[in-house]
C-alpha cells in the first residue's frame, strides 16, 4: 500500500507546504499498545478497589501531556486526498501540490487546540481504515460515515460535517441512466470506492450491475469521463466539488443512506483523545473556523488555478 507522512506546514494556508519524509507506521505503533493501561493509570491510582467507578475527567480540560498519542506530542492523522474539497491535492503558489481541504483544516486546528504537532498519513480510503485498525494512527479524517459496522476498528466522534450521496454519470449519458433500474443491468459498470460506503449503496442498489471498485475517487471521475465507466456511487459534495473543474459531470439523483454525516475516525478504546477532539470539533463549529475551512477549501477545489483532481505529483489524472 502506498503511504506518504506528510508533516503539515504551520500556516492555515498550507498552499506552501508539502514535506514528504520517509516513514512507516511500524515504527509508532508501539507507542499505541502501551495508550489503554497508561490512560487508566491515574484513575486506577486514585480509585484503587472502587476500579471502573471513577469516571475520566472533563473532555475540554484535556492537556496535551495527558493525551496519549501513538507518537508523543504529535497528532498523527489518515487521510486519503482524493476527496475535494475534504482533502485533495491543490497546487500552491510556488507550483508544487499540496495538501488542502476542510479535514485537513480541521485536523490541523485540532492539533493546535491539543498543543501537538500535526502529521498527516496520506492513503487509499480503505488504508484509512486499516491505519484506524492496526492502531498506527490517532486520528482518520477523511470525510468517513460513521457506519456501525466499523465500530469494531475505531471510535466515532461527534460529526462535523453533513453531507448526502449521489449517482453520478457524465451529461451525454444522463438520459440513458436515469433512475436505479436503468443503471442495474450487467452492461452497465457503476464505481465506487474500495472500502467506502458508496460500494455498499452500489451493491444494495444496482446489485445486478457490473461494479467496479476503485481505489480512488479521483480514479472514478477519470473514467467517467474518459467514457471508460457508466455511472458512479459518490458523496453529493465531493460530485459536486468536481463538476466545478469537469462539468460534464452530472448528479443523476440523490441516493438515501442512513448514517448521513462525517466524524472522526479516533484510535479504538483511546477515551481520552475521543473526549478531546469531541471538545475542539464543538469549538471549531462554534467560533465560525469550521465554516470558513468549508469555504476556503470549496473556493480552492473549484478555481481556474487550482485543481480538484490533481495527484500528489501535481499530475491531473484523467
Ligand atoms: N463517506 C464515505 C465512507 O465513509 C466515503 C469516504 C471516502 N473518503 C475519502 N477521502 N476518499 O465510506
Amino acid at each position: 500500500m502506498k503511504k506518504k507522512i506528510l508533516a503539515l506546514g504551520i500556516t492555515m494556508c498550507m498552499a506552501a507546504f508539502l514535506a514528504a519524509c520517509g516513514g512507516s507506521s511500524a515504527e509508532t505503533s508501539a507507542a499505541a499498545d502501551t495508550k489503554a493501561s497508561e490512560a487508566n493509570t491515574e484513575a486506577a491510582a486514585q480509585s484503587g478497589a472502587e476500579g471502573e467507578e471513577s469516571e475520566s475527567s472533563d473532555a475540554g480540560e484535556t492537556a496535551a501531556a495527558d493525551l496519549q498519542t501513538v507518537a508523543a506530542g504529535k497528532l498523527t492523522v489518515a487521510t486519503s486526498p482524493d476527496f475535494a474539497p475534504y482533502e485533495f491535492y491543490a497546487i500552491g503558489e510556488d507550483g508544487t501540490p499540496a495538501l488542502a481541504g476542510f479535514d485537513m483544516a480541521l485536523a490541523k486546528y485540532i492539533a493546535d487546540d491539543l498543543g501537538l504537532e500535526l502529521e498527516v498519513v496520506t492513503v487509499d480510503f480503505d488504508g484509512v481504515l486499516s491505519e484506524l485498525q492496526t492502531k498506527s494512527v490517532d486520528l482518520g479524517m477523511a470525510g468517513l460515515s460513521p457506519d456501525p459496522k466499523r465500530e469494531g476498528i475505531m471510535d466515532f466522534s461527534d460529526l462535523y460535517y453533513i453531507g448526502g450521496q449521489s449517482l453520478v454519470t457524465v451529461k451525454a449519458n444522463a438520459g440513458t441512466y436515469n433512475s436505479f433500474e436503468a443503471v442495474n443491468k450487467p452492461e452497465v459498470s457503476v464505481g465506487a470506492q474500495i472500502g467506502s460506503i458508496q460500494m455498499d449503496l452500489a451493491t444494495a442498489n444496482s446489485p445486478d450491475a457490473d461494479i467496479v471498485p476503485l481505489p480512488k475517487v479521483t480514479d472514478i471521475i477519470a473514467e467517467l469521463l474518459s467514457g471508460k465507466m457508466d455511472v458512479a456511487y459518490i458523496e453529493t459534495d465531493v460530485a459536486k466539488s468536481y463538476q466545478k473543474n469537469y462539468p460534464e459531470l452530472e448528479i443523476i439523483m440523490e441516493v438515501p443512506y442512513d448514517q448521513e454525516g462525517s466524524a472522526i475516525g479516533v484510535c479504538k478504546g483511546n477515551e481520552g483523545l475521543l473526549a478531546a477532539v469531541n471538545a475542539s470539533i464543538a469549538k471549531a463549529l462554534e467560533d465560525g473556523s469550521m465554516e470558513k475551512f468549508i469555504a476556503e477549501a470549496n473556493e480552492l477545489a473549484s478555481g481556474e488555478k487550482y485543481e480538484g483532481l490533481l495527484d500528489e505529483s501535481g499530475q491531473v489524472q484523467q
